[in-house]
């Protein structure tokens, strides 16, 4: 967080000095790490405390829909209960979450099919047959663990990198 920060203060110097800016930007950018500062730059931090079980919130990442969902007892027995080869895409709900939280699931709200965001994540939407995530355009299926069961998407939501940076924030990216 330090490291992010000093590197904007350095950005906002370069340019408040910059008088034909752009010139000067352009080089001493190139010249910084460029992919860690892109990186840090395009990181979602998400604090999932108040995300209630059996709830979900949407956040963006970048530039697309992320589905952050608090898991029930029931909707991870549900996950459990599938056995893994019969999948199409085989990743279980242990392969999708972090140990110590096994009940938030995060994912791209991105149907893998042809991109539409699919419901399930806001209050009131339909979960499709398998009480997960339902995709309307052509009617994708997604399970509790947001795994592919039924109709034309090829895989599973994308589960993005992301890490636990403190026992309920969440960094994306
Ligand atoms: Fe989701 Fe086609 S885009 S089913």
């Amino acid at each position: 967080d330090g490291i992010r920060r000093r590197d904007f203060l350095d950005i906002a110097a370069i340019g408040a000095a910059g008088v034909g800016g752009v010139f000067i930007v352009y080089p001493l950018v190139s010249q910084m790490a460029p992919s860690k500062d892109v990186l840090a730059a395009s990181s979602t931090e998400v604090d999932v405390s108040s995300i209630e079980p059996g709830q979900a919130i949407k956040a963006v990442f970048r530039k697309q829909p992320l589905f952050v969902k608090r898991l029930t007892d029931a909707e991870i027995a549900a996950a459990n209960a599938i056995p893994t080869g019969s999948l199409r895409d085989q990743e279980s709900l242990e392969d999708r979450t972090k140990e110590g939280h096994r009940d938030i699931l995060v994912t791209m709200g991105v149907c893998t099919h042809l991109g539409c965001v699919p419901l399930g994540a806001a209050e009131g939407e339909v979960k499709g047959e398998y009480g997960g995530y339902f995709c309307p355009c052509h009617g994708s299926h997604y399970d509790t663990a947001g795994r592919i069961m039924k109709g034309p998407a090829p895989t599973n939501l994308e589960v993005p990198e992301y890490e636990f940076i403190s026992d309920t924030v969440i960094q994306v990216g």
